[in-house]
């Protein structure tokens, strides 16, 4: 009995030292469920990591574009004006490339957990003054917003006229940051959306064979544990996958699918409240895909 207890206390090697003869199975039970256990775990990193990983591929092929075009907007418009530069949406991967490209932005969140400058709303940007933004940027944060004509209103009080908004806003995408996350916008949508600026660009990041492979992508990498756990397996097929939709996508290029939209909009120097023109030319030619 004694021998039990100390075995009970120190399973294992520790029974020899405890100076019992016999091996018992109790300290051998416990050790080779320690060592499942441990198994069990560096099983579950690797498949965290894994599907880490697939996050960051597939954010990369997402966002493909994002910031050569951004840079190439900040480069040809922020010397434009002379009021401030506004990061609406801080703490993602878009701070760090202004700071790289040297654009002091003052950055706006809902979130105080994203450590902004400014914590509010983009519905409601009352603490920044009329017409003392040169340029607004505005990445992935458009579907977050609940009242978006509100946020539009904002943008187009805040900015001066002839200040710029860049943005983007995804298209064929997974649910994110649920439950906050509520729209995705068509070019038409964006167009009659900002109808009341001068549209400078408006350019889909990518195609739909893009589309399809981020969406793949996507599903296993934050899906449920089985789908994160069968990625393992499928990381190499979803990957060549991955390029071999590219390639299809090269031949068979479509623009009725993106992973999501780049945008640059110029406050007009006086405003107009009017449905763009080429909203209302769309509509004839307007064809039933099944959609
Ligand atoms: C998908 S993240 C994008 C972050 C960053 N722009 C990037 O691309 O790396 C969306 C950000 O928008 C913020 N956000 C959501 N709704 C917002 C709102 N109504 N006003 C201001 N920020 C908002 C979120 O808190 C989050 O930081």
């Amino acid at each position: 009995m004694a021998c039990w207890c100390v075995h009970a206390r120190m399973p294992g090697p520790a029974s020899v030292l405890g100076g019992c003869w016999w091996k018992p199975s109790y300290g051998a039970d416990v050790g080779s469920r320690a060592d499942k256990l441990g198994a069990g775990m560096m099983f579950d990193d690797l498949v965290q990591s894994v599907a880490r990983r697939l996050v960051r591929f597939s954010k990369r092929r997402s966002r493909r574009n994002l910031h050569a075009w951004l840079e190439e907007s900040i480069r040809e418009f922020s010397a434009n004006g002379q009021g401030l530069v506004i990061n609406i949406g801080a703490g993602g991967e878009v701070a760090g490339w202004l700071d790289d490209l040297g654009v002091r932005a003052t950055s706006i969140d809902i979130d105080p957990n994203r450590h902004p400058d400014l914590v509010a709303d983009m519905e409601d940007l009352s603490a920044l003054a009329d017409a003392s933004v040169s340029m607004a940027i505005c990445i992935e944060v458009l579907e977050h917003v609940r009242h978006p004509h509100l946020a539009v209103r904002e943008l187009n009080r805040v900015l001066q006229p002839g200040g710029v908004l860049v943005g983007s806003t995804p298209f064929l995408l997974g649910i994110h940051d649920a439950p906050a996350d509520y729209f995705r916008y068509t070019s038409h949508g964006l167009r009659m959306l900002f109808a009341d600026f001068e549209l400078l660009q408006l350019r889909e990041r990518n195609g739909y064979f893009d589309a399809v492979a981020v969406l793949l992508l996507r599903r296993f990498a934050v899906g449920t544990r089985g789908e994160r756990t069968a990625a393992l397996l499928l990381s190499p097929v979803l990957i060549a996958l991955t390029y071999i939709l590219e390639l299809i996508g090269r031949v068979l290029h479509s623009t009725d699918g993106t992973t999501g939209y780049f945008f640059v909009y110029r406050k007009l120097e006086k405003t107009m409240h009017s449905e763009p023109d080429n909203v209302d030319a769309d509509r004839p030619k307007a064809q039933d895909n099944g959609g």
